[in-house]
């Protein structure tokens, strides 16, 4: 019986991890965050409550649950603590004393985001699009060890050493390099020092925590952010997040071993959306993308932009299974392409030298490719909060079940509405 189930994004993010992480936290312990920072927003309902956590795992409103940040996260102290407070003021109360943090996750401090922005602007017409939450910045500071952790909020003195020589290097750069205002000494102390004693509280070593875990029996939910295709490795570079978001990243941002992940499963809409800039090969900049985009609600939950849509890929998808060692496959907003009078797959891609199968590794400037499709019939019927597979129509069945062979992975779950009961379950991941 699988006691680790991780969730994760397949595509651009944005999939619904947030959805199905809090409705599968109701068989687990722990949710842990294992990447990422608050650039992730993830949704979730309940009734007529929508509730968006960025920092804070997916688990937190239930009552029982115990939510981790592992290592591999970037924590803006102003960004969890006011997101506490909303959580508070929407009146789930007791959260903050279930929510620990690693002491060696990167503190992600006011200078980042004002990097962010620079360097966006510097980029002009070939901008990112990042969120602008400064999380590019604050890893690289990490992987050039020049970063602060949450470990060094303990000890002042070496926490502003350790400040003033980053301050030093990062405000050079905005002032000469990128033309932005500098970030004063005093005003990241002040963004720090208001919650330094709560930050340390929630202090707590979460590799232990998920060991001990395994032990007792008590069952884990990784939770992803972003998307398999925004991965600093395996994503459309330089159009990506600066983070692991793939499967193997929940294991070193979280101080799981490997052999702890008991099965993956991977988070898709029935259609493909992107945020921000970069290759996507089955966009649709016609109406019937702007249908998707209306029906879907797609605008970005962190940042309010509106999102890109086109038909779903499973040339993309197939090399997500095989990166992500995926064991399932949750599909989701199956609603939105309700109406649609035929509805494409995309099965190869058409490249300069052949037609491919599988997405290969490729550059953001190498994406020439033509996407290959195959079109089904549509229904007209509503699958709006449908709970058995049985009950919908044919055509939308012949769809799922063509999405299911062409991906080369079992679907587990498949979602027909926001809300937690809207979902027919084919196969639970944590039995
Ligand atoms: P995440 O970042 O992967 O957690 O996804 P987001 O929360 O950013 O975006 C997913 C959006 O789709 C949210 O507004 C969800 O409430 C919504 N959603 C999730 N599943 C469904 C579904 O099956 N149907 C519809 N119509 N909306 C859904
Ligand atoms: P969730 O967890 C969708 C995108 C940004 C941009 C790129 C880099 O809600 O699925 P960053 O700020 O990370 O440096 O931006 O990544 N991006 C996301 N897109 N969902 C997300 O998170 C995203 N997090 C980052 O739009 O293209
Ligand atoms: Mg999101």
């Amino acid at each position: 019986m699988p006691n680790n189930v991780v969730v994760l994004g397949t595509q651009w993010g944005d999939e619904g991890k947030g959805k199905i992480a809090d409705l599968l936290t109701s068989k687990a312990g722990i949710v842990v965050r294992s990447q990422g920072g608050n650039n992730a927003g993830h949704t979730l309902v309940v009734g007529d409550r929508k509730v968006v956590v960025r920092l804070v795992p997916s688990g937190i409103l239930h009552p029982n649950c115990l939510c981790l940040i592992g290592s591999g996260v970037v924590v803006s102290p102003e960004a969890l603590f006011g997101e506490i407070e909303e959580l508070r003021a929407a009146g789930f109360s007791d959260v903050e004393n279930r929510i620990k943090l690693s002491a060696a996750c990167a503190l992600l401090l006011p200078i980042h985001p004002a990097i962010d922005r620079g360097a966006e602007k510097l980029r002009g017409n070939n901008a990112i699009g990042t969120t602008g939450r400064g999380i590019g910045p604050c890893y690289e500071d990490k992987v050039a060890r020049r970063g602060l952790r949450v470990g060094d909020l303990r000890d002042l003195s070496i926490f502003e050493d350790k400040l003033k020589a980053l301050l030093d290097y990062r405000n050079f750069l905005l002032k000469n390099y990128y033309h932005e205002k500098e970030v004063t000494f005093e005003e990241v102390m002040n963004s720090v020092m208001t919650v330094r004693e709560r930050m340390l509280n929630m202090v707590t070593d979460v590799s232990a925590q998920i060991a001990n875990a395994h032990k007792e029996g008590v069952k884990v939910l990784f939770e992803g952010a972003q998307g398999t295709f925004l991965d600093i490795d395996y994503g459309t570079y330089p159009y990506v997040t600066s983070s692991n978001t793939v499967a193997g990243g929940c294991c070193t941002g979280s101080g799981a071993g490997p052999l702890a992940i008991d099965y993956v499963l991977g988070i898709a809409k029935v259609y493909t959306t992107r945020v921000g800039g970069g290759p996507f090969p089955t966009e649709l900049t016609d109406e019937i993308g702007k249908g998707i985009c209306t029906r879907g609600k797609e605008f970005g939950a962190v940042t309010g932009r509106p999102r890109r849509a086109g038909w779903y890929d499973a040339v993309a998808m197939r090399r997500a299974v095989t990166i992500n060692s995926l064991s399932a496959l949750a599909l989701m907003k199956l609603d939105v392409l309700d109406g649609m009078d035929e509805v494409k797959i995309c099965t190869a891609y058409k490249m300069k030298d052949g037609t491919i199968s599988q997405l290969p590794p490729l550059a953001a400037y190498e994406y020439d490719v033509e996407p290959i499709y195959e079109t089904m019939p549509g229904w007209s019927e509503s699958t709006f909060g449908v709970t058995s597979f049985d009950k919908l129509p044919v055509n939308a069945q012949n769809y799922l079940k063509r999405l299911e062979e062409l991906s080369g992975v079992k679907v587990a779950l498949i979602s027909t509405g926001p809300e937690r009961e809207q979902t027919i379950f084919l196969e639970d991941p944590f039995a």
